[in-house]
Parts: C-alpha cells; sequence; structure tokens
C-alpha cells in the first residue's frame, strides 16, 4: 500500500458513520435476517453457497452475547426452511470470549446444538492473537461434543502450520485464510510473498492431510496455489471449496464457479455493521478514497 494510501485508510475513523455506510453496504447484506435470506437466495441462483455471520464483536455486556446467540438460532431456523445452502459462522467475542469462556461456550453450545438438529455446519471465525489458543480449544471443544463444527487458520501467523497438526488430527474442516488482523512482527509475517507461500503450505499441508478445506481468498495467487494442489492430489470436488467475502471480486467468484468448484460466500448481516465494513474499506483504499471524497463532499474520484 503506497503512503497515501496508508494515509487514506488511516483516516477512516474520521469519516462519518452515514458516509461509510453507503460505501459499506456492498460489503454486508443488510440489518435483518430477511436481507441475509434473500442475499443467499441470490447467491444460490448464482451456484453459490452462503455462510451467514451476525456482526457483533469486541462486546462487554452479556446480555450482547445472548441477543447474538439468539439470532444465530434465528438464522438456523431461517435457513433450514428455506432449504438454501447455508451454514453459520461465528465470531467467538460475539458470543462472549473476551468477556468468560465459559459464557462463549454456553453460547456456542447453543448454537451448535440447534445446528446439528437442523443438520447444518458451524464455523468459529479466527480473530487477533489473544484469542487464537482459546478458539482452536473452543473449537475442538465443540467438535468432540456435536461433530460439524470448524475453525479458522490465518497464513500469517507464524504458528499456523504446527497449528495443522493438531487440527487436522481431529480432522477438522478448516478455512485458510491470510489473515485480517494487525498483528506483532513476532507473531506474524509481514512479507505479502511470505504470507502466499504460507497459504500454499497450509492447504496443501490439510488437504493432503484428507481434510476439508475452506479456501479463503481472493488473492490470484493463492487460488493458483490451491488449485495446482488440488490438480496434483486428483481431488473430487466435494473436498474442499473455495470461499470469498460479499461484495469482493463477483468476476473471480463468476470464474470460480464456472470451473466447477463450490463456492462459498460469507454473508455478513446486523445492526453492528461499523467494525467490519471499515476493515473491509482498509483492504481497499481505492473505495476508502471515495469514502473521504464523499465526507469531503466532492465527487467521485476517476480510480
Ligand atoms: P488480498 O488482500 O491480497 O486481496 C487480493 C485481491 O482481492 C485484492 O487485490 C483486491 O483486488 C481484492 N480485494 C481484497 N479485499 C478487498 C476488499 N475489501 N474490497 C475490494 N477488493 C478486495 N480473516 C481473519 O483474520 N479471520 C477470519 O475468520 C476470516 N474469515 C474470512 C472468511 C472469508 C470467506 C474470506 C474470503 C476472508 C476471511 N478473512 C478472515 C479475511 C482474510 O484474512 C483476508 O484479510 C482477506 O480475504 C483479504 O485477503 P486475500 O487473500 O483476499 O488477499
Amino acid at each position: 500500500m503506497s503512503l497515501f494510501d496508508s494515509l487514506v485508510v488511516s483516516s477512516l475513523p474520521l469519516v462519518p458513520k452515514g458516509v461509510v455506510k453507503r460505501f459499506a453496504s456492498r460489503y454486508v447484506a443488510g440489518e435483518t435476517l430477511e436481507h441475509a435470506i434473500a442475499v443467499v437466495r441470490e447467491l444460490a441462483a448464482e451456484g453459490a453457497m452462503s455462510t451467514l455471520d451476525v456482526l457483533g464483536e469486541s462486546v462487554t455486556r452479556r446480555e450482547q452475547t445472548e441477543e447474538t446467540r439468539d439470532e444465530y438460532l434465528r438464522a438456523l431456523d431461517a435457513i433450514h426452511a428455506s432449504g438454501l445452502p447455508a451454514n453459520v459462522s461465528i465470531k467467538p467475542t460475539a458470543v462472549g470470549l473476551s468477556i468468560d469462556r465459559a459464557l462463549a461456550r454456553a453460547n456456542c453450545a447453543a448454537i451448535c446444538a440447534k445446528a446439528r438438529e437442523k443438520g447444518t455446519f458451524v464455523r468459529l471465525d479466527m480473530e487477533d492473537s489473544p484469542f487464537t489458543d482459546a478458539t482452536i480449544d473452543l473449537a475442538l471443544d465443540l467438535q468432540a461434543e456435536f461433530g460439524d463444527v470448524g475453525t479458522v487458520i490465518q497464513a500469517y501467523l507464524r504458528r499456523s502450520l504446527k497449528d495443522l497438526d493438531r487440527l487436522g488430527a481431529a480432522r477438522m474442516n478448516l478455512r485458510i485464510c491470510k489473515g485480517i488482523y494487525v498483528e506483532p512482527r513476532r507473531l506474524a509475517y509481514k512479507d505479502r510473498q511470505v504470507v502466499i507461500e504460507n497459504y500454499g503450505d497450509l492447504v496443501a499441508k490439510h488437504l493432503s492431510a484428507g481434510c476439508y478445506t475452506g479456501i479463503a481468498t481472493h488473492d490470484e495467487a493463492c487460488v493458483q496455489k490451491a488449485l495446482a494442489v488440488i490438480d496434483r492430489l486428483k481431488l473430487p470436488r466435494e473436498s474442499y471449496e473455495f470461499q470469498m467475502l460479499l461484495g469482493v471480486d463477483p468476476l473471480l467468484r463468476r470464474l470460480l464457479l464456472e470451473s466447477g468448484h463450490r463456492l462459498r460466500v460469507y454473508v455478513p448481516y446486523g445492526r453492528d455493521w461499523y467494525q467490519y465494513s471499515v476493515r473491509r474499506l482498509k483492504e481497499n483504499p481505492s473505495i476508502s478514497r471515495h469514502v473521504i471524497r464523499g465526507m469531503l463532499g466532492m465527487g467521485p474520484s476517476a480510480s
């Protein structure tokens, strides 16, 4: 990212929420479950599966975590009633991991019990490094009790190849992504090329171990590495899926679907859209520039 882009991105917190919302709407399905199901239906018509994420993270009150849990229970009912190809992804801090591990476990257990009843898979998203161990432990614990539970591994973390030993032994369904949080160099690779190499190694290791893998990226270099592994191992389509975020690179999404790969779109919804949307805008300096121009009342820029 250029110095100018970094400046633009670091100015985002100064932008009024109303302006951010206008530009962020492409990344979020809407504020209600009905909005989310409508987007899942459109994606299904394209041939894509979805995973629903109820927005809300870094919560401080127990009642907030219970509201989020209840919204997941409603989402699981709605997915089942619609017959659409979707599952759910949960941010552990949204259900209490930063307040009390037992609270997060209880909320997740309620969601996993409902998911098992409805025949739906549950994934724990991976947040920043203070939560890595707790999230892996929670995912393994829930998988042991409920079965169809997975989590996420981040290619920027130095520890991730090692974590795969334990998760591969448990045959856990893993999403592999680069990682989005700001981490110290002590813990995370900082060089883009090294992260891509590690991404390829992680995908190869988990697929070679015979474990279902969610290949979550919009980076053609990572997609190419994954495709090479899939080809080398002659894997059937049912043993992996590509995953992409709502609003990001619909052309790549179409190309992967047209090539016959399974693909799932991450569909966030809810009233707490702000933190998630700002993370997405930070990944996209050209949109961030539009946002700043929007705040300053300037017309659209050329880029
Ligand atoms: P990269 O950032 O290099 O992007 C590649 C290309 O994609 C860019 O050049 C651009 O064209 C396009 N692009 C990427 N982001 C864009 C945006 N916001 N707007 C427009 N274009 C964009 N992280 C995490 O830490 N924990 C998690 O649980 C998850 N979960 C998750 C689920 C799914 C389905 C996906 C796809 C991603 C995540 N992530 C995540 C986020 C992930 O770690 C990573 O930050 C983003 O996917 C961006 O990395 P890429 O691999 O896409 O490469």
